[in-house]
């Protein structure tokens, strides 16, 4: 059983560490002749326009990130017009920019190198003025192209092993990525763009569904090739990362799979050539589950012993000289104060900051952004208020906090002290060397004790944490903009990050980081 072999993800997630060393030596350059275009264009299917009329939800972004619409007893139903609402408010092209070479389209949710490589696809019953089918969206035209008739939501029940959400989702919505769309870039190391780039919509979809009121459910265990399949994904190109469940209804509605006919369809070409990068096809095959028994075994585990890294315990840490930790609570805004900003405004505000002020923020802005983004995700590999990442922080300018290394103690809702200074250049030298980092106010970094996700969930495990990390992320950069503040995403240096963090994080590998802080008003286009 490949997912059990777990030294896949080691000799992946090795492989494409980032040290000063290989970034310095690697002789990559980005052929802007050959750059792939950054959206799937079925050329011969017929659009099906979504409705442009987005409408308010009324909801404030700072509810709508840690709100969880809980299932009840009757049935929800996305209309059409909700399903183009959420699809814009994750995946839709929020802004353009023009430059000399031409123009530039920016999504809702921040992507490594503004490549957009992960594509929605929908599986729905009969919904209103929707057909049954499955379905593309296209963010380029706003435009929904139907890849198969009828029925298929019994393929995606079968595939993820009957998992309670999918059973009685009206609708499913399946992110895949496109590798080369990202990996013409960042190479190898573009599997992990994956689920970072996933989980940043991911976090605008759970948001735009929760303040419609609808459930939705992340889903990461199912079977890849059926999914594939159902999809008409070309499997060496193109994987399925996460299916979303979207709404509840009785499960009658679900029949038994159609058969499923090989889908042949042309799409425009994405550059001239393509560059295969087998280690991204490795690790996928290494984290793919193969039939649906296994991956109702995979959901339903119990936690394995594995070789878990032996690390710190959370709480009652002594610091290097021996003392008590210093704890500082989160003093967040309470529903009265926030601000209320709506999440459709937030989304189309979002941006990533290019420059950041070396300004301070509050630590109730501060709190308000770890609070909000915290309070639990829907997903079916984490237990309520259990999680796969730790939260560690640099903080360089918040208000009557000292800078410093912090952790963040999820059962206190409190920022331990690990280590008291400023280090703008060591977080600077941490963030690839680059500005920004150093110019925040704080960076945050979700590092993962991969042996316990591994052991937990074998290789699949890697996805999981993964995508837990810039769910979290993504959430931030919602929280940020909320306030009107600013955040980017980042890529580290993985072994100088934990490092920096240990002994506290020794074992720890980062998953995700995010620079929060005050933005300089003028906007560039550079998309590191
Ligand atoms: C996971 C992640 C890592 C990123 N890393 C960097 C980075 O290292 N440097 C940078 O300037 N921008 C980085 N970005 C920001 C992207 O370049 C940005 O999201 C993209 O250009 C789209 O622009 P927008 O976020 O303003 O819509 C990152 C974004 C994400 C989601």
């Amino acid at each position: 059983m490949k997912n059990r072999e777990t030294e896949a993800t080691w000799a992946y997630h090795d492989g494409t560490k980032h040290s000063y060393r290989s970034v310095h030596t690697n002789p990559h350059y980005l052929d802007w002749e050959n750059q792939p275009i950054p959206f799937k264009i079925y050329s011969k299917l017929d659009p099906i326009p979504l409705r442009q009329q987005l409408s308010s939800s009324g909801m404030p972004a700072l509810t709508a990130i840690a709100a969880i619409t809980a299932l009840g007893d009757g049935s929800v139903r996305p209309t059409s017009q909700t399903l183009a609402e959420i699809l814009f408010l994750s995946a839709g092209v929020t802004k353009r920019r023009s430059y000399p070479g031409g123009e530039m389209l920016f999504r809702a949710a921040a992507c490594t190198g503004a490549l957009y490589h992960i594509d929605l696809y929908l599986a729905c019953g009969q919904l209103d003025d929707l057909e049954a089918g499955v379905y593309h969206f296209g963010p380029h035209d706003f435009a929904l192209r139907r890849l198969r008739q009828g029925d298929h939501r019994a393929v995606l029940v079968r595939a993820s092993g009957r998992e309670s959400s999918i059973v009685n989702a009206p609708a499913i919505l399946v992110c895949a990525s496109t590798y080369w769309r990202n990996a013409w870039k960042y190479q190898a190391r573009a599997y992990r763009h994956c689920f970072w780039d996933n989980g940043t919509i991911l976090a605008n979809l759970l948001a735009a569904a929760s303040s419609r009121q609808l459930p939705a459910k992340v889903v990461v265990g199912f079977v890849d090739a059926a999914v594939s399949e159902l999809l008409g994904l070309d499997a060496k190109r193109e994987a399925p990362l996460s299916l979303v469940a979207l709404g509840q209804e009785s499960p009658s509605g679900v029949g038994l799979p159609p058969s499923i006919e090989p889908l042949e369809l042309e799409t425009v070409p994405l550059s001239k050539s393509e560059i295969d990068y087998p280690a991204m096809r490795a690790m996928h095959e290494a984290s793919s589950l193969e039939n649906e028994e296994k991956v109702a075994a995979w959901r339903g585990e119990a936690p394995r012993k594995g070789p878990s890294t032996k690390l710190r315990a959370g709480g009652g840490w002594k610091d290097e000289g021996g003392k008590e930790a210093r704890l500082f609570p989160l003093q967040p805004l309470g529903d009265d104060e926030i601000p209320q900003d709506k999440i459709e405004e937030v989304v189309i505000r979002r941006g990533s900051t290019r420059q950041f002020a070396r300004e301070s923020i509050t630590f109730a802005q501060l709190s308000t952004m770890i609070d909000r983004a915290t309070r639990g995700i829907p997903a079916d590999f984490l237990i309520p208020a259990e999680s796969l990442n730790d939260l560690y922080l640099i903080l360089h300018a918040v208000d009557d906090i000292p800078p410093g290394a912090y952790y963040f103690r999820r059962d206190k809702r409190a920022l331990e002290l690990l280590k008291e200074g400023d280090f703008r250049r060591e977080a600077g030298n941490l963030g690839l060397g680059q500005e920004i980092p150093a110019d925040c106010s704080v960076n945050v970094y979700f590092l993962a004790d991969l042996n316990r996700a591994l052991a937990r969930f074998g290789n699949r495990g890697y996805h999981a944490a993964q995508l837990e990390a810039s769910i979290l992320g993504g959430k931030l950069y919602l929280a940020a903009y909320a306030q009107r503040l600013g955040a980017s995403g980042l890529t580290f240096f993985d072994d100088e990050v934990t490092e920096f963090f240990s002994p506290h994080a020794a074992g720890k590998s980062v998953m995700f980081l995010i620079a929060l802080g005050k933005s300089v008003k003028k906007r560039g286009l550079n998309v590191i």
